[in-house]
């Protein structure tokens, strides 16, 4: 059996958590289960959103891999002919993952000894949790429709609230909206366009690309910075060449950016796009963008989680569920069955809630505002089940589109057991932003990176909730890789303009 406890920062200092409880009910439920405790594994992190998916304990099943399930198969039939228990789950393994934040004031005896029982593929027997999914990669997972339809939506979750995005993101501001950060990228900005221009290869249309606009703020920074500084420096000469692109694929909130930089519309286009495939919707910026700018984004794309035990590699697969007695709950309120849930969520993601609330006007009196009332009871009670599922072959794996599961094989064989992100939406936006850059084009991204892949080991790293979007952690040494094959030069250093934030910022070059 092993125990594995992450976020070791918490086991020293004043506030020292006590893992004795933990260790002696864990200990107490593994003498009374009949569950292999060969095969067990045992993980404790420190959860530290307060919002997240997870149980204070979990049980994962660890899938055996096709070899391993077959060998475990013949000797169970071997030793017993007539018995299918014998063969079922053959070969799997069981994680229990343990929230340390919500230890101490779980029953960990009761919850311990359901986790073991139910053991290897027990869940799936769990009666008392409503499924809103099938398994699924944890990137394709409901979760992210979920953070689809916040985008979408944003304006009657808000209002519903009271709180603006904003506030829930790290120290409730964006960086986004620092003026001194704007100053430097734009004089950065005048200092190629400058030499380029002395050169007479500087180009008429000058195309600066942000992608994920929220609200707007850091597009009316950037742009009122650029006006005054362009006035004072240039006359205002590259202001009028100067082309704006806003994307976003809400265009709920293109619409209130938009409206925040009305005083700069001539030089502002704003685009309807996925950030994950860019060059579908930007072919005519190809090799045009000097700047493309990027914060609170990439820790906001789906990712896949992948775990490496005992030198063999599995991806985590999810299943949304929600508790019985909470479905229970929610279904009385608006009088349906429990049952009637996975179906009226499936319509909210698909309709919204102002669509959802006439379509089914008798459950919501055609009010949007019941509709979102459902929506945040859904999202708070949201869990993810997990397991873990075997990848035979690391090219099988696609990280993101053109880019094979290979480019994993240097990090996952150098860092021992693990589980990380594989970040691949961060992946995908990040490797599809560079045909667009100019030679002399960088890419700048603020955002919440690991940096080395030790800090997977140290900490929880998402899915967290912010509100009713998802936040993970991005991979930073997979992106500086996937820069590296590109020819890219790639920086993740502190965010400079602001002390005791834990946003740094990307920066990716074309390498000289
Ligand atoms: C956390 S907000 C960040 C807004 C702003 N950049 C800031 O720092 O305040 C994330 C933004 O990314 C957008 N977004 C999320 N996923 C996207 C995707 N796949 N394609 C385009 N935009 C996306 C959302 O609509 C939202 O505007």
């Amino acid at each position: 059996m092993q125990i594995v406890i992450r976020s070791t920062d918490k086991l020293r200092g004043p506030k020292a958590l006590d893992l004795n409880p933990v260790l002696s009910a864990l200990l107490a439920a593994a003498r009374e289960t009949s569950t292999d405790l060969a095969r067990l594994r045992v993980v404790g992190d420190w959860v530290q959103y307060r919002q997240n998916f997870r149980e204070p304990v979990d049980a994962r099943l660890i899938c055996p891999s096709a070899a391993a399930s077959a060998r475990a198969y013949r000797a169970g039939l071997e030793a017993d002919a007539d018995s299918e228990a014998a063969t079922e789950g053959a070969g799997a393994g069981l994680e229990i993952g343990v929230d340390l934040r919500r230890a101490a004031s779980a029953d960990l005896a009761d919850l311990f000894r359901r986790a073991l029982n139910g053991g290897a593929g027990g869940q799936q027997r769990d009666g008392c949790r409503l499924y809103l999914e099938d398994w699924k990669a944890e990137s394709a997972g409901c979760i992210w429709a979920f953070n689809a339809l916040y985008w979408r939506a944003l304006g009657l979750w808000e209002q519903a609230t009271g709180n603006e995005y904003e506030q829930a993101l790290p120290k409730g501001e964006s960086d986004a909206r620092n003026v001194a950060a704007a100053q430097e990228l734009i004089l950065e900005l005048f200092r190629v366009w400058d030499d380029l221009a002395a050169q007479q290869a500087l180009p008429e249309d000058l195309y600066v690309l942000e992608l994920g606009v929220g609200n707007g703020n850091q597009a009316r920074v950037w742009l009122d910075e650029f006006l005054r500084l362009d006035r004072e420096r240039h006359g205002g000469a590259y202001y009028r060449r100067l082309h704006y692109l806003m994307g976003d694929y809400s265009p709920h909130v293109l619409e209130r950016a938009r409206a925040n930089v009305s005083s700069h519309a001539e030089h502002v286009s704003s685009l309807v796009l996925d950030a994950r495939s860019l060059t579908q919707t930007l072919r005519f910026l190809s090799a045009k963008a000097f700047l493309i700018y990027i914060s609170n984004v990439y820790d906001n794309l789906p990712t896949d989680e992948i775990v490496r035990l005992g030198g063999h590699l599995f991806r985590v697969e999810v299943r949304a569920f929600i508790a019985g007695a909470t479905a229970e709950r929610l279904a009385a309120e608006i009088g349906v069955a429990p049952s009637a849930l996975p179906d009226l969520a499936g319509r909210l993601l698909h309709l919204g809630p102002a669509l959802l609330a006439e379509a089914a006007a008798d459950r919501f009196h055609g009010d949007p505002l019941a509709a979102v009332a459902l929506w945040r009871a859904l999202w708070e009670a949201l869990r993810l089940e997990e397991r873990y599922v075997p990848i035979e072959e690391l090219d099988t794996y696609e990280v993101a589109p053109g880019i094979s599961g290979e480019i994993l094989r240097p990090i996952v064989e150098a860092n021992g057991d693990l589980r990380m992100h594989v970040s691949n939406g961060a992946a995908a936006s990040f490797a599809d932003s560079m045909p667009l850059l100019h030679p002399f084009g960088v890419l700048q991204c603020h955002d919440l990176f690991v940096t080395e892949i030790d800090q997977y080991q140290s900490g929880f790293r998402g899915p967290g909730k912010y509100d009713g979007s998802v936040v993970n952690w991005v991979n930073g040494p997979l992106l500086a890789a996937i820069g590296r094959r590109r020819g890219f030069d790639v920086q993740i250093r502190r965010f400079a303009h602001r002390s005791g934030s834990n946003v740094l910022t990307l920066t990716a070059r074309v390498r000289e």
